[in-house]
Parts: structure tokens; sequence; C-alpha cells
């Protein structure tokens, strides 16, 4: 069994703390959130002994071989900066951070671990059966070239007002949160992993109109074009009055193939310009499929071998969205530097 340690006890963690006992390869032997209260009730709760404040403190813990992060977004740099240098593996909720500081932070960090580490960033929607599915067709080319993608986060979240943390008095939503990086980075990073590339180029327009309290604006909008040629488009709206958009929106024009959200159109021929639009044959899950992401990085511990969504992947998903705000702020096109190991 994996002896993990959790930083972060809100929702996500504690959905975190389920989905590990689901898989049943590690074993949760230490807690950490700076809010004492916090802390003490969930130890309390799920009988967990060894507690800390401090993720530092956390980290120097010999037991703990791994540490999932699951911090507010902009509270990742700390837990994750001590992880690594501790020689722990880390899995760090998405977005990977909240600054372009935070990430060259971590991205350094990164590359002075030891190359053994398992680093996995949350990029849930991976393991979603029909994102895997269209994943699938654009690597085996039966969409031929894809040239335009979309992908949208549109989510109601004004709930996010309501939820100050009683230990600080503050609402790292209302106060920091970016939606392109919070949420748009969910479709980016699909449509990334579908196109196989990196963005190289980005631009973008926001408006602050249906979240009065965010003091980012809660609509922006962006094009990121790729290494290969494609582009595609972003939308993440934090005010929307409608319900989450199905399937994100997705769009992937292909010079073979189309999908639209959960259904694929592929032509038998060149001569097959309108070809019928169909499901994608595979179970649709509800909610976050957080079990299969669990269950990814702890096999990637146990067989030593990468996780479906390493840390410099993940982290050029947050890095695209980053600078995309740095474009809508700046009002022009920007370039989106790679990260790696070197
Ligand atoms: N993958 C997904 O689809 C998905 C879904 C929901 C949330 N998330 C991400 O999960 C993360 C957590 O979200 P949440 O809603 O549970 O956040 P939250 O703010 O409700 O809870 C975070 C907890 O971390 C604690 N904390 C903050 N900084 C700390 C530090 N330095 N040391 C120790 N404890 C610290 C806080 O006291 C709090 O209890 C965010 O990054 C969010 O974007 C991802």
């Amino acid at each position: 069994m994996i002896r993990v340690g959790f930083v972060g006890l809100g929702h996500n963690g504690l959905a975190h703390i389920e989905a590990h006992g689901d898989v049943g390869l590690s074993r949760v032997v230490a807690i950490c959130d700076r809010n004492p209260d916090r802390l003490g009730e969930v130890a309390g709760r799920l009988g967990i002994g060894r507690t800390y404040t401090s993720a530092e403190e956390l980290c120097a813990d010999p037991d703990v071989e791994a540490i999932s992060v699951n911090t507010g977004d902009p509270f990742h740099v700390e837990p994750f900066v001590a992880a690594v240098r501790a020689g722990k593996h880390v899995f760090v909720e998405k977005p990977v951070a909240n600054t372009i500081e935070q990430l060259e932070e971590m991205t350094a960090a990164a590359r002075q671990a030891d190359a053994k580490l398992k680093l996995a960033v949350g990029y849930v929607l991976r393991f979603n059966p029909v994102f895997e599915r269209i994943h699938d067709l654009c690597r085996s080319d039966k969409l031929g070239r894809v040239y335009y993608l979309e992908g949208d986060y549109v989510h109601n979240l004004l709930v996010q007002a309501e939820k100050t943390d009683a230990h600080t008095g503050a609402n790292w939503y209302l106060e920091t949160e970016k939606p392109m990086v919070g949420g748009g980075s969910h479709p980016l990073d699909l449509l990334r992993w579908f196109v196989g590339e990196e963005v190289v180029e980005v631009t973008g327009y926001s408006v602050g109109a249906a979240f009065a309290a965010m003091k980012e604006d809660d609509c922006q909008v962006a094009l990121f074009r790729f290494s290969g040629g494609a582009i595609a488009k972003v939308a993440a709206l934090y005010g929307p009055r409608c319900a989450m958009a199905p399937f994100y929106n997705l769009k992937l024009y292909g010079t073979a193939g189309t999908v639209e959200r959960d259904t694929v159109a592929i032509a038998r021929d060149e001569a097959d310009r309108h070809p019928e639009f169909s499901p994608i044959e595979v179970e649709r899950v509800t909610g976050h499929p957080y079990e299969p992401e669990v269950r990814d990085w702890l096999e990637a511990i146990r067989d030593d071998r990468p996780p479906r969504c390493d840390f410099f992947d993940g982290a050029n998903s947050t890095a695209a969205t980053l600078v995309a705000c740095q474009a809508m702020a700046e009002g022009r096109t920007l370039p989106v530097k790679v990260y790696g190991w070197t």
C-alpha cells in the first residue's frame, strides 16, 4: 500500500480521500490543513491519527511516500514545492498555479526533483470515457487532420461568493480566481491532449458582466494557436443563467470527420461530404471521474511509469490559460512558453 498524505481538506480533498479508499492501492496516513478546526473534524471523522497544520511538516514526515495537494488554486505552490523537495510523489489539483510566477517556481522545483518521482496534475476530464474515446479518434487519425477545436467552461459558480474561508476570513475565488485558468484550462487541456501539440500563441477578450463580486472578469474568451497550425477557441463563463454546458460544448473539425459534444461524424470517403452524427458509444458518467484519475497516479507510482497527465503536461495547459489572461489584460497577442524538463 502506498502511504499518502493529504494537504487541503475542502470538498475536493475529501472527494479524493474517498477515491483513494475506492481504489484500494493506498493508505491515507497523514492529513494537513491550515485550518485547525477543519483538520480536527476530518481527523476525527476519518480516524486519521497524524495531523499537521503546515505542509512543510507533513512533507518532512518520513512515513509519507506521496502527497496529494488539494488546496485552493492560489495555494498549490507551497505544498507542491515542499513535497518535491522532500522527495515525495505528488498529485496536484488543476490549475497547477494561479500566476505565471507560481508556475515558474513550481516548474523549477520539478526540474530539480528526482526523475523517478511521479508528479501528476488533476485534469480529471482526461478520464471521462467520452473524452478518452475522442482522444482515441484523434490518435488513430479517424478525424483526419484536426484543424479547429472549441471547448467551453460555462458554469454558474455564483455559489462561490458564499464560501468565505472561516479560518482566514478571505475568499480566494472572489479575490484571485480567473475563469479561463480555473475553469477554461479544463477544456483547453482536453484540446491540447486531443491535438497532441503545444499552444504557441494566444489572444483574447474578457468582460465582467454577470458575477459582480469577482475581482476578475467573469467572462473570458481566448483563441489559441497550436505548433502544428491548428486553432482553438475556449470560453469560460462563471455567471451564466443556465445549466452547465453539456460535454463542454466540444467541437473538433478534422479533414475526415467532426466531433460535436458526445457525437461523431466520420466521412466514408472523399465524396462523403455530410456524414451523419452518431453517439460516441461509451458509458456516460456524471460528476468527476476521480477514481480512475487517482488509480492512474497510484499505478504510475507502483509500476514506475508516467501518469496520464504528468506535471509538465498539466503545467502547459495551465500556462497557456495564464498567458491568455495576460493577453486579455494587455489587449494583444502573446507567445506561450512551453515548459519541460530542461
Ligand atoms: N478537478 C476538478 O474538476 C476540480 C473540482 C473541484 C475543485 N478542484 C480544485 O481543487 C482544489 C481545492 O478546491 P476546494 O473547493 O476543495 O477548495 P477549498 O478552498 O474549499 O478547500 C481547500 C482547503 O485547503 C486548505 N488550505 C489552503 N491552503 C493551505 C495550505 N497552504 N496548507 C494547508 N492547508 C491549506 C484550506 O484551509 C481549505 O480547507 C482547487 O485547486 C480547485 O480548483 C478541482
